[in-house]
């Protein structure tokens, strides 16, 4: 394994443990929603998400215990995103992360209750103390994961992700589709670091361009992924969107122009990083990652 996978997964189980001590099990009568979380939050993905947050506030000496605490809620709403996603009413898929999706190994309602329960316990943690003494700075955080995650973000992507299986989109449809549904995430992913850190305008900045271009093939990935991954090592079901007849990169542009477009937008991501020196190699690292990887 190279240093980087074993610098991702490291990270990966520290997220993991935060999850854990952040959703503790239940024996209450509402024990199978607490289940139903667990099972959803717990249990695999790759956690590129929380890696961004704790290499980007590494650039800033911030405490690990804060950025752990944020990492943790960018996780929570992606898991959400997750199981809502897998939902009858939207993309209908059986399998995440290589295991039942979770409506199918509890049922719809739960699993609508379960994403409800982790998008808003991702707000309590950032309200919460101990993320951060500042409580502008927690403040900031809440706005900001707000904006990423909602209509103007992940929610209003989503909206017209459902769209682009009915009507016909040109890329710079999906492109605008890409950035708020995988993108601004992504964003808040890569700017909460410089948030946490009270970094100059200049430094957000470059986190913000890295993640702008970064999203983007980050999503580009996914649908290829779609197009040309197996089942077994993606661990979802693939060739879902042409069998939805969903407009993606792939799509539009072809396989070989897709992944052309991918690896240049990770070279371009990268450039934005030259202000931090080798203190950001771990960011270049996963940018690709990204691009490269088989799931
Ligand atoms: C899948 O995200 C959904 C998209 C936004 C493309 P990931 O590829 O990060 O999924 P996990 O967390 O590793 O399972
Ligand atoms: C989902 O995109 C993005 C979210 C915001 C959840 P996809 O529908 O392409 O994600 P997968 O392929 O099911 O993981
Ligand atoms: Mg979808
Ligand atoms: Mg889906
Ligand atoms: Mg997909």
């Amino acid at each position: 394994m190279t240093d980087f996978r074993q610098s991702l997964e490291e990270n990966a189980g520290a997220v993991t443990r935060a999850l854990d001590r952040l959703l503790p099990a239940s024996e209450s009568p509402e024990a199978r929603l607490m289940e139903a979380i667990r099972y959803s939050a717990l249990g695999g993905g790759k956690r590129v998400r929380p890696f961004m947050v704790v290499a980007a506030a590494r650039l800033f000496s911030v405490d690990e215990s804060c950025a752990y605490r944020v990492a943790a809620a960018v996780e929570m709403i992606h898991c959400y995103s997750l199981v809502h996603d897998d939902l009858p009413a939207m993309d209908n898929d059986d399998l995440r992360r290589g295991q039942p999706a979770c409506h199918i190994k509890f049922d719809e309602a739960t699993a609508i209750l379960a994403g409800d329960a982790l998008l808003t316990k991702a707000f309590e943690v950032l309200g919460g103390e101990a993320t951060h003494p500042d409580a502008r700075v927690r403040c900031e955080l809440v706005t900001e994961l707000a904006r990423a995650a909602g209509d103007e973000g992940m929610v209003g992507g989503q909206a017209l992700d459902l769209m682009a299986e009915k009507v016909d989109l040109g890329v710079s449809e999906v492109t605008r589709l890409q950035r708020l549904k995988t993108g601004a995430l992504i964003g808040f992913s890569c700017e909460s670091g410089a948030i946490l850190g009270k970094a100059s305008k200049g430094a957000r900045y470059a986190l913000h361009a890295y993640a702008h271009d970064l999203g983007l093939a980050f999503q580009i990935i996914d649908d290829l992924l779609d197009e040309e991954g197996d089942e077994e090592t993606v661990g979802k079901k693939t060739g879902k969107d042409k069998a939805a007849g969903k407009a993606t990169f792939v799509s539009l542009l072809g396989v070989e122009q897709a992944r052309t477009q991918a690896d240049l937008l990770g070279d371009q991501a990268v450039e934005h990083l030259e202000i931090f020196e080798e203190k950001a190699d771990p960011l270049r690292e996963l940018a690709r990652f990204v691009v490269n990887r088989r799931a």
